[in-house]
């Protein structure tokens, strides 16, 4: 089989090598793909965007089948055009893409559905949402409604930093026409949780779940990025709170998505708030995450593209998708600079990082030039270690972190560490 994976970051990376375990495949090819891809897939040099080029290329190739990793060529589409061209695919159509792709769309089915989640209004108009933000309570929190990598997100402490939000998203243009619709919502409290989850629209079985460290720097300080490292299971995720989830949440989504007319296949992101009244969403993505997907998918031990060809066709209940025990813990290597302005072209060296066992080196932001592994973005290297628990995973991730060099990299020393102390402090609760 001729497999095209879409997208070139440390996920794509993520999900090549998983596929690599499948003895049907003969080529891959990555679109754009990195550095680290192109060892096993030959990269094209197309954008996950340039939706016209995706298409062309996967039916003049003969691929036989598509995997998309990002956001954008999803909610624009990209599915149902492959289909209608003939290639199948693992991703959901433009309708069920809009469950991330509309913040809007996703607040009201979790509304009209009784989907736990935060309180929230929603404002096409600035005046109309001055008048509210002036009697709400705060901390709140304001969304642009369409897609805006990840930084349309703002937790506004009072009514001074709610108004220059929404005036940044509604009267400057800050997110262009994904601000012109905002929705304010509650401020949660609590740990967060990541769950991803095959689906073919029917069926669901989550994935293991996993804890992102969106913050820049140590102790969840500094900007928000597209996420620093990993640790999966995540700790805070009790079994008890997975068989809510399933019930109060996971399945009704589904159920919803189809209800609408709007099945949802492929793998739907739950970003769940655990607060003291239970989890709440706090958003759906329409795609794996990352960097949970580093964590997760080295846990896998199903064959992942059998999973994927019987979710496009409607089988995935017939497929018994098994986890390993133990833990993963993903730590991401990332430019200086980022997630503001950072320097790209510089050489890496990986030492004998490559030769360490249960460890995988996922590339994000790297190229080959005239032989050199250079930089070639803001997060760089996603290293994720194998361990008998989530303390050993952890230790052993980076011990190879600090074996890898370029200049100026930068990583958080606390991956996992606030979790796995609490959730120590909560088996020494129980033992005593
Ligand atoms: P998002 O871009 O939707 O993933 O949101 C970025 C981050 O903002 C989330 O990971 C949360 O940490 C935070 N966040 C989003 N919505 C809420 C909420 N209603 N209450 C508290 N924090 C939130
Ligand atoms: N790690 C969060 C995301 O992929 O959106």
């Amino acid at each position: 089989m001729k497999i095209m994976i879409v997208g070139g970051g440390g996920r794509e990376h993520a999900i090549l090598e998983k596929l690599r375990e499948n003895p049907r495949i003969e080529k891959f090819y990555a679109l754009p793909g990195n550095g680290g891809m192109q060892q096993h897939a030959e990269c094209v040099p197309i954008r996950a965007t340039d939706l016209d080029a995706i298409v062309a290329f996967a039916t003049e190739n003969a691929i036989d089948f598509a995997v998309i990793g990002p956001d954008d060529p999803l909610i624009a589409g990209v599915c149902d055009r492959l289909r209608a061209a003939g290639v199948r695919c693992f991703g959901p159509s433009k309708a069920a893409a809009a469950i991330e792709g509309s913040k809007s769309f996703s607040k009201n089915l979790m509304r009209k559905y009784g989907i736990p989640t935060a309180d929230y209004a929603v404002f096409d108009r600035a005046t109309e949402a001055y008048a509210y933000l002036a009697g709400a309570n705060y901390p709140v929190v304001i969304k642009a409604d369409g897609p805006a990598l990840g930084k349309g997100v703002i937790i506004a402490n009072d009514r001074q930093e709610a108004f220059q939000a929404v005036h940044a998203m509604m009267e400057e243009g800050a997110f262009g026409t994904s601000g012109s619709r905002v929705v304010v919502e509650e401020f949660l409290v609590g740990n967060e949780a990541s769950v991803l989850a095959f689906t073919d629209g029917d069926t669901l079985i989550p994935m293991i779940s996993a804890l992102d460290h969106k913050r820049a720097l140590d102790g969840d300080k500094g900007l928000n990025t597209g996420g620093m490292g990993a640790l999966a299971p995540n700790p805070f995720y009790t079994l008890e709170m997975a068989r809510t989830c399933m019930e109060m949440i996971f399945l009704p989504t589904i159920r919803a998505m189809s209800a609408e007319g709007r099945p949802f296949s492929g793998c739907l992101f739950f970003g769940l708030m655990l607060t003291k009244n239970g989890p709440k969403v706090i958003e759906y993505n329409c795609r794996f995450g990352d960097p949970e997907t580093q964590a997760v998918l080295p846990l896998l031990e199903t064959d992942l593209l059998e999973i994927m060809l019987a979710i496009d066709e409607g089988r995935l209940g017939e497929v018994p998708v098994r986890f390993r025990g133990g833990s993963a813990c993903c730590v991401v290597l990332a430019s200086g600079g980022y997630p503001g302005a950072y320097q790209t072209g510089v050489e890496i060296s990986l030492g004998d990082a490559e030769r360490a066992e249960n460890v995988f080196l996922y590339h994000a932001g790297t190229k080959i030039e005239q032989d050199r592994l250079v930089t070639a973005g803001g997060r760089v290297l996603g290293v994720t270690a194998l361990g008998v628990d989530a303390r050993a995973a952890r230790y052993a991730a980076y011990a190879v972190v600090e074996r890898i060099h370029f200049d100026n990299a930068f990583y958080r020393r606390d991956i996992g560490a606030r979790a796995i102390a609490t959730a120590e402090q909560g088996e020494q609760k129980i033992d005593g």
